[in-house]
């Protein structure tokens, strides 16, 4: 990825790791009342859906400069997606719940970050969906 689209998605992990309850609380939210079906795949405890979406951001950020590094690592964790229930057609409207808050909560949320955040979770997304079809 572009040096410039790295670091404006870094600034944004940034800013979410200061208050990481905050933006899983809106993420959840839009995600829910996006997609109400996905409910059940995540339990009823909010401390550990937020955990849960703090372990998706930590692989986003881990993967930016070194993509093609992770194949084997990312087809393992869309296989072990597919495990919990995950359809490759989720990752559309996990990717919507995604930017959606971005742009709510990020002041500076351009089309710049925006086309970064969208490039960084297709980049991902095709790598872990490649192997199911
Ligand atoms: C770029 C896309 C995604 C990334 C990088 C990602 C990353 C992660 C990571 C690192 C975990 C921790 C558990 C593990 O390593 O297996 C996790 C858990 C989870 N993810 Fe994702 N995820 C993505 C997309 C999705 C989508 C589309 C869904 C569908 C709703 C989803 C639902 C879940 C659920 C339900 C868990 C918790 C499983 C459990 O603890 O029982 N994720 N995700």
């Amino acid at each position: 990825m572009d040096p410039r689209a790295v670091s404006l998605i870094r600034s944004h992990l940034a800013a979410i790791a200061a208050n990481p309850e905050g933006f899983a609380a809106d993420y959840f939210a839009r995600l829910f009342e996006l997609a109400p079906s996905l409910r059940p795949l995540f339990g009823a405890d909010l401390d550990a859906q937020s955990t849960k979406l703090a372990a998706m951001l930590d692989f986003v950020g881990r993967s930016l400069d070194r993509a093609d590094l992770l194949t084997e690592p990312v087809s393992a964790l869309g296989r072990r997606h597919a495990a919990y229930g995950v359809r490759s057609e989720d990752y559309v409207v996990v990717g919507h719940a995604l930017l959606d808050t971005l742009e709510q909560r990020m002041p500076d949320f351009t089309e710049a970050a925006r086309a970064a955040w969208a490039e960084a979770f297709v980049l991902l997304t095709d790598l872990m969906t490649t192997d199911l079809g």
